[in-house]
C-alpha cells in the first residue's frame, strides 16, 4: 500500500492571473481559510507572464475576491493575501525557472511538499514541465494538477499525458474535471451506496432509461476561439456528462479509494457502446431570448459562419450485464432555456397492476437528481387520491423530495473547487481522473466524431432559448421516451 501523502505546505499556482484564478481558484482558497481550513502554514504562489510584485498581486487578488466571492465568506481575507507572493515567468522558455524555484522554495523546509495547479493553456504544458524539472521542481515532494482541456482528442491527449509522465508518476498528477467537486455528484455515491433501497434495482431489469441533462443559458462568454475549436461535445460530454455517467453506472467500489472508485469508472467508460449514426443531433443556436432577453445568435457573436456544434443530445448504451438494453440520453447545450444539470431515472413499470379494473392509470417510478441550480432528489411514487372510491379508484404521482440545502441548514453551498483544492493540497486522489478514465472518455467522443465526419454531419439549428433542435425531442420519442422538463 502506497504511503499517506503528506499535506503540501506551498501551492503554486500557474495561470494565477487568469481568469479559472480570479472567479474560482483565489475566491475558493480564501473561502476555505475563512473556515480555517487550509494548513496553518500554507503559502500561495502565484506565476503568470505579467510583470507583477508581491503587492500588486495581492492587489489583483484582493479584486477579484471582491467581485467573486460572497460578502459572508470573506473573513480574514487580509490574512488570506498575506499567504500570497508572486513571481512573473514566461514558461515558453527555460530562464525564469530557477528564480520562480527560489521563490518557491523561501522559507520552505527540505523536501516539505509542494502542489503545482496548472491552469494554462495546454500549448505550455510542454514547455512547463521541462522548465520544472529543469529547476528541480518535480521531486517526490511534489504533486501536479492538470486543468483541462487535456487535448482534443485521444491522440493530444495522450501527448499531454506522456509530457506529464515524464516527470512526475500517476499518483502524483490530479487532473480536474470540476463536477467531481460538486456536492450533490458526491451525493450521488452516497445514494447509491450509503442506502439498501436502490442497489437491488439499479439494473436493466428495473430500470428502463436514464437521462442526463446538463443546461446552460450562456453563450460564448468570451470564449470565442476555445469554444469554436472544441464544440459541446468535447467541451462538456467527454468530461463532465461522462463523468456522471459513470458515476450512475459503475458497479459498488469496495470502499471511497482513489483506486477502488476509478477502477470501477473506468470499466463504465470502456463499456460505452460505439454510436449509430442516428444516435446522435448536433445543433447550433440562432438569434432568440432567454427569459425574455434577446440574445444573439452563434454566428453572431462569433463573428463568421462556423459548423461547431452548441448542442448535443446522444443515446448511449453502456455494453455490460447489468445496463444490457437500458438507453443512457444525455444532451447539453448553450442558449437552452434553463440553467439545469441533473440526471433523472426512470423505473420500469410495476409487472401487474392490482388497480387496472377500477379505472386506474399507473405511472412508472422515477428518481430525478437535481444537481444545479437547485441540489435535489426527488422521488415519484404512486399514491391513491384520497376519496371514497365511489366512481373507481384513483392513483396519482406525488413527490418524495429532499430538498438538500433544507436538510443540511447551516451548511455552506461550497465551490466545487474548494473540495478539489483541499483533496489536492492533502493529496487525495479519489475525486481525480485517472489517465485511463480520460483515455477511455476520449476513445468514445473520437469514436462519435468519426461517424459525423463520415456522415458529413452539421449542426442543425435552434432558437436561443429552447431545448435545442426538434430532432433531439425525436431522439427519444421514437423510443417513447419523453425528455424530463
Ligand atoms: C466548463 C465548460 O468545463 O464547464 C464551460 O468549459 C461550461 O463551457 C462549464 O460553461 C459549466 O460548468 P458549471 O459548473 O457552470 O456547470
Amino acid at each position: 500500500m502506497a504511503a499517506s501523502p503528506i499535506t503540501a505546505d506551498r501551492l503554486l499556482l500557474f495561470g494565477a492571473t487568469g481568469d479559472l484564478a480570479r472567479r474560482m481558484l483565489l475566491p475558493s482558497l480564501c473561502a476555505l481559510d475563512a473556515d480555517d481550513l487550509l494548513p496553518e502554514n500554507l503559502r500561495i504562489i502565484g506565476t503568470a507572464r505579467s510583470e507583477l510584485n508581491d503587492h500588486e498581486f495581492r492587489q489583483m487578488a484582493r479584486e477579484a475576491l471582491e467581485t467573486y466571492l460572497p460578502d459572508d465568506r470573506r473573513g480574514g481575507m487580509a490574512d488570506f493575501l498575506n499567504r500570497l507572493s508572486y513571481q512573473a515567468l514566461d514558461a515558453t522558455t527555460l530562464e525564469g525557472f530557477d528564480t520562480l524555484a527560489a521563490k518557491v522554495s523561501e522559507n520552505a523546509e527540505d523536501n516539505s511538499d509542494l502542489a503545482i495547479f496548472l491552469s494554462t493553456a495546454p500549448s505550455l504544458f510542454g514547455p512547463t514541465i521541462a522548465g520544472l524539472q529543469h529547476a528541480g521542481l518535480t521531486g517526490d515532494n511534489v504533486r501536479m494538477c492538470l486543468e483541462k482541456p487535456l487535448g482534443s482528442d485521444l491522440a493530444t491527449s495522450c501527448e499531454i499525458n506522456d509530457a506529464v509522465a515524464t516527470a512526475f508518476p500517476e499518483e502524483r498528477i490530479f487532473r480536474i474535471d470540476h463536477y467531481l467537486g460538486k456536492e450533490t455528484v458526491q451525493n450521488l455515491l452516497a445514494l447509491r451506496f450509503a442506502n439498501i433501497l436502490f442497489e437491488p434495482i439499479w439494473n436493466s431489469n428495473y430500470i428502463e432509461h436514464v437521462q442526463i441533462t446538463v443546461g446552460e443559458t450562456v453563450g460564448l462568454e468570451g470564449r470565442v476561439a476555445f469554444y469554436d475549436d472544441a464544440g459541446a461535445l468535447r467541451d462538456m460530454v467527454q468530461n463532465h456528462m461522462l463523468q456522471l455517467l459513470a458515476l450512475v453506472a459503475m458497479e459498488p467500489p469496495t470502499s471511497f479509494d482513489a483506486t477502488a472508485v476509478r477502477d470501477e469508472k473506468v470499466k463504465v467508460l470502456r463499456a460505452l457502446r460505439e454510436v449509430q449514426p442516428n444516435e446522435t443531433v448536433t445543433g447550433q443556436y440562432r438569434e432568440g431570448a432567454i427569459k425574455g432577453q434577446a440574445v444573439p445568435g452563434y454566428d453572431d457573436e462569433l463573428g463568421k459562419d462556423s459548423n461547431t456544434e452548441t448542442f448535443v443530445a446522444i443515446k448511449g448504451h453502456v455494453d455490460n450485464w447489468r445496463w444490457k438494453g437500458v438507453p443512457f440520453y444525455l444532451r447539453t447545450g448553450k442558449r437552452l432555456p434553463q440553467r439545469v444539470t441533473e440526471i433523472v431515472v426512470q423505473f420500469r413499470c410495476v409487472p401487474h397492476s392490482i388497480f387496472a379494473e377500477m379505472g386506474a392509470t399507473m405511472q412508472p417510478n422515477r428518481l430525478v437528481i437535481g444537481i444545479q441550480p437547485e441540489e435535489n432528489i426527488s422521488l415519484s411514487l404512486m399514491a391513491k387520491v384520497p376519496g371514497l372510491d365511489q366512481e373507481g379508484i384513483r392513483l396519482r404521482e406525488v413527490p418524495l423530495d429532499i430538498a438538500m440545502p433544507d436538510a443540511f441548514v447551516g451548511q455552506h453551498r461550497r465551490i466545487a473547487y474548494e473540495r478539489l483544492l483541499l483533496d489536492l493540497i492533502a493529496g487525495e486522489q479519489t475525486l481525480f481522473v485517472r489517465r485511463d478514465e480520460v483515455e477511455a472518455q476520449w476513445h468514445w467522443v473520437d469514436s462519435i466524431r468519426a461517424v459525423w465526419d463520415k456522415e458529413g454531419k452539421t449542426p442543425q439549428t435552434y432558437t436561443a432559448g429552447t431545448w435545442g433542435p426538434s430532432s433531439a425531442i425525436a431522439l427519444t420519442e421514437r423510443d417513447g421516451v419523453t425528455w424530463h422538463e
